[in-house]
């Protein structure tokens, strides 16, 4: 039998996401908290990405004709009912008994896609199983960290091919942890029971012994971080479409469209690796000049309203991923939660469209974005 999440009451006043994250502060411990909402070192990075989406303006257009409109986008080869990801988070059932289960049982009931962490806390093949049968899901991806052993790669590909998931995505933005301050004021562990369940069996590599002189980061760490060397081998190594996420320079977007990637998530893992990396709103109009003829985008970081969504497309990108706050509604109420936030976020993009005159996110192109004439 299928395991079915539990159905958590929704608390009342809860209008937007803030209210997701305000009630969340309250729900979860300082510990939970400090891995969930904390960024790297000081926070530059986690605040501007907010900071980027309020301080583009739309400049609407009025009169148009909306009926008939709707928020439909293609992604590889598919047609979304809405352009809104779950973004891979990590460890969930820190945030509610149901974890990733519930945050797929709403990702599909509001057709919304799933990206599902390589470090959940939760077993691929059951998130998986719980929703792939379903005819209104959205699409179902299985967020990659490459492991120093091949074999194991191999084995975590064919697993998640097996359990039919439909595109990997690699994550290229972390080769090390960020500074995270905040988790270590707080003293951050996991809990008992709760673990990267999907690398169970992995063997921690051999660090070696140093030679004087040599560091623990870059002769020993970083020895089997990923390079683009392994990007061509992953896209050898599965049939699945490849994307990759944690792409902010132009140039590696470039690389990244000449290697045959799927598309790319322009991202800095919400302010949680490089602190002081850009704003995913301020990278992803570069790229898109790149690279946005060539391959799909996707965007993440900071996005709370449908307003962010629609000026995300309007940049380029077609399909947002939330990452933090389908963690805060999971821990207000589990799956309803979940549920709550995506139909938020979809009901703020379709008012969003309609106050600017655009039945069609096709039609949100870069002259939504409002440009300040020069004083005179
Ligand atoms: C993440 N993110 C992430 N990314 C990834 O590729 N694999 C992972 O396992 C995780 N884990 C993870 C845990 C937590 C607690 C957070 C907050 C984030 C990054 C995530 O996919 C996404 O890029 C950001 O969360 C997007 O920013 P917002 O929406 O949280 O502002
Ligand atoms: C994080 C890792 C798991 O951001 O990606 O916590």
């Amino acid at each position: 039998m299928k395991p079915v999440p539990s159905l958590d009451p929704l608390p009342e006043g809860l209008i937007s996401l803030a209210d997701h994250e305000a009630l969340a502060r309250t729900r979860l411990d300082e510990n939970a908290w400090a891995y969930f909402s904390g960024g790297a070192a000081d926070e530059i990075t986690l605040r501007a990405n907010r900071q980027a989406w309020n301080e583009l303006m739309l400049h609407p257009r009025v009169l148009r004709p909306l009926s008939g409109g709707h928020t439909r986008v293609e992604l590889l080869g598919r047609t979304l009912a809405h352009p809104v990801m779950l973004a891979p988070v990590a460890f969930q059932r820190m945030a509610h008994p149901d974890g990733e289960l519930a945050c797929a049982y709403a990702a599909a009931a509001l057709g919304a896609g799933l990206v599902l962490s390589t470090q959940a806390s939760t077993p691929l093949e059951t998130v998986a199983d719980a929703v792939r049968d379903d005819p209104g899901r959205g699409p179902l991806w299985f967020q990659l960290y490459l492991q120093p052993d091949r074999g194991f790669n191999r084995e975590l590909i064919r697993r998640a091919e097996d359990a039919g998931y439909e595109a990997l995505v690699l994550t290229v933005d972390a080769p090390s942890s960020g500074a995270r301050d905040r988790e270590r004021r707080a003293g951050f562990r996991l809990p008992p029971g709760i673990s990267a369940v999907n690398l169970q069996g992995l063997r921690p590599p051999a660090l070696g012994t140093l030679a004087p002189g040599q560091s623990a980061m870059f002769d020993s760490l970083l020895r089997h971080a990923p390079t683009w060397a392994d990007v061509e081998w992953l896209l050898g190594a599965t049939r699945l479409p490849v994307l990759l996420k944690g792409v902010l320079h132009e140039a590696d977007a470039r690389q990244a469209a000449a290697l045959g990637v799927a598309g790319l998530i322009v991202s800095n893992h919400g302010g949680r690796t490089l602190d002081t990396a850009p704003a995913t709103a301020w990278a992803l109009p570069r790229i898109a000049d790149a690279v946005g003829e060539a391959l799909p985008l996707l965007v993440d970081g900071g996005i709370r309203r449908g307003t962010d969504v629609l000026k995300a497309v309007a940049l380029g990108a077609r399909a947002v991923l939330v990452g933090r706050p389908c963690v805060y509604a999971l821990a207000n109420a589990g799956t309803r939660g979940v549920a709550h936030v995506l139909r938020l976020l979809c009901d703020e993009l379709e008012i969003a469209m309609a106050l600017t005159g655009c039945a069609t996110l096709a039609e949100a192109t870069a002259d939504l974005i409002f440009t300040r004439a020069p004083l005179r």
